[in-house]
């Protein structure tokens, strides 16, 4: 939908007396989502590491930039298609991996997945998604998508998760680099909450054959170190048996199945040792093209050229890794610099409104990712929640596009920005 038929909507529904549930503005769609969030979806959802400077840093670090607008260069109806990655995009918007989704709306990845295809934007499966990418696939039909992928301690498993993306349709592996271990999440520690001891955020892993192996020969050890048992502990037990996705809940509470993919999970999500040169490894498991997410230093950038790689996405995680680390779009420059064209780059952490896209693309990003203010909309609305969001922020875009003198997002370089 055009920017200006939305925007028409908005007001003649305002007129008829219906007020926006999903507000247009970033920070007060993040405090509505808070209002109907539970305190542990909010630390979650909201938490960065540390101090969560980093978190303040990737919104303002796109203050160091203005955007200076041209007139009188007919802007009627600009151009927000682009390619990526041999895909013509209606729009350089993808929608980022976030994983448990669960904790926003029962729905979860599924409502995100059916937001992608009405609003025709990409969306990016977490390996920590709340449905697994079989299920989010087959209500997606054409709709481009792609699978963030955790290298676990397992190649197997590895293997499994890249062959499950090819066969459901992905078009790309991202591989996320900044998460060998959890980053230092202050809010979560608060409050001691951690989704996935509870059983959240493992549809990728429940629903994976090879997962499903090594479960059997973990529950063939003997346990390791249980928590102390008072009624909190039974309530969360019952709670993450529950969740397991098949059999029954006394055959999985029993036969100890799902808090044994808890503890297996735990033990095997995340590999500290990776180095570049495993990547030759995932080279060898797929023909898709592979992203690396996480990139920040242009020597890194540099690297991912060197190794074979797709594209890079520059991107602190949102703060939720290296808190005092650089903002992504402080980074791009940079990246952009090394990387010199040859591969294409894509941006998020602080994305919030279509100025943040003009400028993360006149500094030289292909495309940018959305990632938390989706997930206020689907805590917001379910599925209409995020299609509302999606185009807010379309139309953000390509009015902030059209008003600051430019007909097409390929007219965009550094020249169309001042620093601050
Ligand atoms: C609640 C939450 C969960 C996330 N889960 C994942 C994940 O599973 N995999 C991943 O690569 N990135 C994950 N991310 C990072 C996002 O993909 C993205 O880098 C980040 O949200 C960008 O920052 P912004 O949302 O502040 O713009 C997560 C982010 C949030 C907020």
């Amino acid at each position: 939908m055009r920017a200006l038929h939305w925007q028409r909507k908005i007001y003649l529904d305002g007129f008829a007396g219906k007020i926006p549930a999903i507000p247009a503005n970033s920070i007060q769609l993040e405090q509505a989502a808070v209002r109907k969030m539970t305190p542990e979806a909010t630390a979650y959802i909201l938490g960065g590491a540390g101090n969560e400077q980093t978190v303040v840093d990737n919104r303002q670090g796109f203050e160091h930039w203005q955007i200076v607008p041209r007139m009188l260069r007919n802007v009627e109806n600009p151009d927000l298609r682009i390619e990526l990655l041999g895909q013509q995009l209606p729009s350089p918007l993808l929608l980022a991996p976030i994983g448990v989704l669960e904790m926003a709306h029962p729905l979860a990845d599924l409502a995100v997945a059916r937001a992608a295809v009405t609003t025709g934007v990409p969306y990016i499966f977490s390996n920590q998604a709340s449905v697994s990418m079989e299920a989010c696939s087959a209500v997606m039909g054409e709709q481009m998508r792609l699978f963030q992928l955790y290298w676990s301690r397992s190649r197997d498993l590895v293997t499994s998760f890249v062959n499950r993306a090819e066969a459901c349709g992905c078009r790309a592996i991202v591989l996320t680099l900044d998460t060998t271990m959890l980053g230092w999440r202050t809010q979560d520690l608060a409050l001691g909450h951690l989704p996935f001891l509870h059983g959240k955020g493992l549809a990728q892993y429940t629903s994976d054959p090879v997962f499903q192996q090594l479960l059997d020969d973990f529950l063939q050890q003997p346990p390791t170190a249980r928590p102390s048992v008072t009624a909190t502990t039974l309530r969360h037990l019952i709670g993450a048996v529950r969740r397991y996705p098949t059999g029954s809940f006394l055959k999985n509470l029993r036969s100890g199945r799902a808090m044994g993919a808890i503890s297996l999970f735990s033990g095997i999500y995340s590999n500290p040792a990776l180095t570049w040169v495993d990547l030759a490894f995932l080279r060898e498991q797929t023909s898709l093209p592979i992203l690396l997410k996480g990139i920040l230093h242009p020597d890194d950038a540099r690297k991912a050229v060197d190794y074979g790689m797709n594209g890079v996405i520059v991107s602190t995680h949102g703060g939720r890794q290296v808190d005092g680390s650089i903002s992504a779009i402080e980074a791009l420059p940079g990246v952009v610099a090394a990387v010199n064209g040859q591969l294409p780059i894509l941006l998020d952490s602080g994305i919030r409104g279509g100025a943040d896209v003009i400028k993360a693309l006149a500094l030289g990003a292909k495309a940018v990712c959305l990632g938390r203010p989706y997930v206020y909309g689907l805590a917001l609305g379910g599925q209409e929640g995020v299609e509302t969001v999606i185009r807010n922020l379309l139309a953000d875009l390509e009015l902030t596009l059209g008003l600051s003198g430019y007909k097409s997002l390929a007219e965009l370089n550094p020249d169309c920005l001042r620093p601050v």
